[in-house]
């Protein structure tokens, strides 16, 4: 990382909710638990053919990492439609070129990453990611990998949060930030290794839509209040997310940092993503949209 230290401005790809789905006729039978059943034939209805060209999409990403010197990656979850082991490993299998060096790609997992309580859903997710879920400062997890912090050259931080669970209902895909990696947010934004930094929090789940309210009590963040307030200590930082299949920024009362939506790098007609450059205490991001064949930047505008 000591490379990344020296340069002036970092770059950042942010991209989210690639929902990679194996086709239905692959699923053993065996395998199909209730919800996982409801689920599957929703998607089989309509919602599995808005991502049919994601490994096209993922490998256009990739071109576009190694053509813009892009020193960072940041997927904030949804690889998956279902949470299978076979998807999770196709979906590992498609951003893997962008999984390298290791420290400079960051996930936290989506709800359809463990979609079902299994007993070992968040081990799927984590024997996939393993290699990129390394940990700065591992003396402030509260469960599993989370928070996981990275620290990256001498400027900047990345703290992820999980809010994903699984949901026992399938009209209901609300997120929770559980309160020990809350608490852990507020005591390591006033550590002396971070706090003087530029600060990336993200999770999968957004605090806030595009109109700056929150999401629905079904679909949201439920303790998006909490989160935001805990989030006000940080200066300098921007808050990232997907879940929302829309790419948006925003800038709410609640904290004096942008929150950006990744939105959803491979949904038909609704493909996005962005690029930060983070110099100092600025961040200035800028929106892809996909052209049919690459991604490319809108316009040069930043926000
Ligand atoms: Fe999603
Ligand atoms: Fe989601």
């Amino acid at each position: 990382m000591s490379d990344l230290a020296s340069e002036k401005k970092l770059r950042v790809l942010h991209f989210s909710d690639i929902h990679v789905g194996i086709q239905i006729r692959h699923m053993g039978w065996k395998r199909w638990f209730s919800k996982r059943a409801i689920g599957a034939i929703n998607l089989l209805r309509g919602r599995a053919r808005y991502f049919d060209d994601v490994e096209k999409k993922v490998a256009a990403l990739i071109r576009f990492k190694e053509e813009n010197n892009i020193d960072l990656v940041i997927h904030t979850g949804d690889y998956t439609a279902l949470g299978l082991e076979t998807e999770l490993e196709l979906a590992r299998s498609f951003v893997e070129p962008l999984m390298f060096p290791p420290q400079t790609y960051l996930t936290v997992p989506g709800n359809h990453d463990i979609y079902v309580q299994e007993g070992n859903s968040h081990y799927r997710f984590s024997e996939q990611f393993c290699s990129v879920l390394q940990n700065d400062l591992p003396e402030y997890c509260r469960g599993g990998h989370w928070p996981l912090i990275r620290l990256v050259g001498e400027k900047v931080a990345v703290i992820g949060l999980n809010s994903s669970r699984p949901n026992l209902w399938p009209w209901k895909s609300d997120g929770e930030i559980p309160a020990e990696q809350l608490e852990a947010l507020s005591e390591i934004v006033k550590d002396a290794r971070v706090k003087d930094r530029f600060i990336f929090v993200m999770t999968h789940y957004a605090p806030r839509l595009a109109n700056g309210k929150p999401d629905k009590k079904l679909h949201g963040l439920s303790n998006a209040d909490d989160f935001l307030e805990r989030c006000k200590a940080i200066e300098k930082g921007a808050i990232l997310f997907g879940h929302i299949h829309r790419t948006y920024r925003v800038d709410i009362p609640e904290v004096s940092i942008p929150l950006y939506c990744a939105g959803s790098a491979t949904m038909e007609g609704h493909e996005g993503a962005w690029v930060y450059e983070v110099e100092e205490k600025s961040i200035a991001g800028q929106q892809l949209y996909w052209n049919g064949k690459d991604f490319a930047f809108i316009e040069s505008k930043k926000v």
